[in-house]
């Protein structure tokens, strides 16, 4: 059966302009640099990674809200254009997003049931009566008690507007839910509830999410698959239940490794990356995690590991790894 999406060789470059002495020098940064993954209908893939690595502008490039450098999105296996033409409005009814902050992402001025209508009214699908009937529905099965339904965003509170968000990302019935950070702007009690919903919606929807967060016990909790980005790279993909209990990487390592002990039970040490992430403008040659890696050996900095499976459900980009046999991947030194 063909994926819901599939994500192919796709890379955003920027040409930017670096201050150099009394000049500037033109540089390229590699926002996310030829990733690959797919994603089936009514599944959970959780893009995890730090700050800057790429994460948002994957989520944009999938839904074709900028134009890729290179490679293509296909989506119910029809290529996303990134020009905005009917084709691309077409296939955004089934490909929604749910952002990080969403008093940010609502309007202010407009009673929130008016946002949650403002999709359908674009798409001109039935009359409005339907409309009112279908919004105020949604609303009710997602939590929102018919006294908020004509408040203004900011009579809301946070996880009351993370819930009016959701019902307007999902008024169109979409198959594709792209959410980024969607519980991060939220406190932890709050956060728990809007995953809880959003695992509900999933069952009664079937929509699949392709779920962003750098909240790695989050991710394991939502996620059917996990990919780990570093430096606009996949560097690993496998189950949650692999990931999270045997990582590959020595970068997915050092992420787990960082989650705490508690829950985290298996790894009883902190690894400690060395050095600073590389800065993203002058990255050299090979592998981007070689200044980091105390495993970097020639190779390492002459070639790009390829995201290579090494099961059916496993895939990581590791010269080291691909030499060794599966259970013998105690890469990285531990240090408390
Ligand atoms: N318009 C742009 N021009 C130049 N560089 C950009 C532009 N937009 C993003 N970048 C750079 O691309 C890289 C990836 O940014 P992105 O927003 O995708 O990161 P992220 O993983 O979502 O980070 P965060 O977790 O902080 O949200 C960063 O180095 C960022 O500075
Ligand atoms: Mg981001």
């Amino acid at each position: 059966m063909t994926p819901l999406l599939q994500v192919q060789n796709l890379a955003k470059h920027y040409a930017v302009r670096i201050p150099d002495g009394l000049g500037h020098r033109r540089a390229t940064l590699r926002a996310v640099d030829g990733i690959s993954f797919s994603l089936s209908a009514g599944q959970t893939l959780g893009l995890v990674g730090e700050s800057g690595c790429g994460k948002t502008t994957t989520a944009r490039l999938v839904l074709g809200l900028m134009q890729a450098t290179q490679g293509r999105v296909l989506f119910e296996g029809q290529s996303v254009p990134s020009t905005r033409d009917a084709t691309w409005r077409d296939l955004r009814q089934r490909m929604q997003m749910v952002y990080q902050n969403p008093l940010g992402a609502l309007d202010r001025r407009l009673p929130v049931i008016t946002q949650v209508l403002e999709p359908l009214r674009i798409h001109h699908r039935s009359d409005p009566l339907e409309h009112m009937e279908q919004a105020q529905a949604l609303m009710a099965s997602l939590g929102l008690a018919k006294s908020l339904w004509s408040r203004y965003p900011h009579e809301l509170s946070g996880g009351q507007r993370q819930r009016v968000v959701l019902s307007r990302a999902l008024i169109l019935k979409p198959s594709l839910l792209v959410c980024d950070e969607p519980v991060s702007a939220l406190d932890v009690s709050i956060q728990a509830q809007v995953i809880n919903l959003l695992q509900d919606v999933q069952e009664l929807m079937g929509v699949a999410y392709l779920f962003i967060s750098h909240d790695l016990k989050v991710v394991r909790q939502v996620s059917d698959q996990v990919a780990v980005m570093y430096l606009g790279q996949i560097v690993e993909q496998a189950p949650p239940a692999q990931l999270f209990s045997e990582p590959l990487h020595p970068y997915s390592q050092a992420l787990v490794s960082a989650i705490p002990s508690l829950w985290n039970r298996q790894q009883k040490t902190k690894i400690v990356l060395q050095g600073e992430p590389p800065n993203p403008l002058s990255l050299q040659s090979g592998c981007v995690f070689q200044q980091r890696c105390p495993y970097a050996e020639d190779r390492c900095r002459e070639q790009s590991p390829i995201l290579t499976p090494l099961t059916s459900e496993r895939q990581v980009a590791c010269h080291m790894l691909a030499q060794k046999p599966q259970g013998q991947n105690t890469l990285v030194e531990s240090c408390s």
